[in-house]
């Protein structure tokens, strides 16, 4: 689809066109992590997610964690969720919704984003770099 279509799509539900288009859900927004996917143990990582449209409630889930919900409301048309001091429990796949005050309901769900929590242990014990460089000594090579 492209963006002006989606945007006209947007505008439409968002404006609460909504008889016409009644089965159809708003576009899904995307989801994007900062600094990235892969962070360490108790760093920090932002998921920022994007809507279509401005004035909206965006909503983070996680997947198979029904308990894990926070919600943001954004006069922008994206919100950013703070994970802070990341734990290795906190891996796994995430992904953000919204609505509109027009639409009643969520809109699609985004791309899954899977995050993935590396242990400062592991890097630890990451083979060092020592060298081998005294195995061969080419002035012991007689005659
Ligand atoms: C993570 O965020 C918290 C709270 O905003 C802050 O105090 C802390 O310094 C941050 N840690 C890192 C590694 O950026
Ligand atoms: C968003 O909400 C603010 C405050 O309610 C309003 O001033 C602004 O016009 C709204 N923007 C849109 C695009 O609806
Ligand atoms: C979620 O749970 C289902 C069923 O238990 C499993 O097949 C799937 O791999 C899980 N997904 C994630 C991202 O953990």
């Amino acid at each position: 689809m492209t963006p002006e279509f989606l945007c006209l799509l947007c505008l439409g539900l968002c404006l609460g066109y909504e008889d016409e288009k009644k089965n159809e859900k708003l576009p899904k927004p995307s989801l994007h992590a900062w600094p990235s996917l892969v962070v360490e143990a108790q760093s920090n990582v932002t998921l920022k997610c994007q809507a279509p449209c401005q004035n909206v409630t965006f909503v983070l889930c996680k997947v198979n964690d029904s308990a894990y919900k926070q919600e943001q409301i954004s006069t922008e048309n994206e919100a950013e969720f703070l994970l802070t001091d990341l734990k290795l429990k906190d891996a796994g796949s995430y992904f953000c919704a919204y609505k509109t005050t027009a639409s009643h309901e969520w809109s699609e769900s985004s791309e899954h984003l899977q995050l993935v929590i590396t242990d400062k242990h592991d890097e630890l014990e990451a083979p060092s770099m020592k060298t081998v460089a005294h195995v061969c000594n080419p002035r012991t090579s007689g005659r």
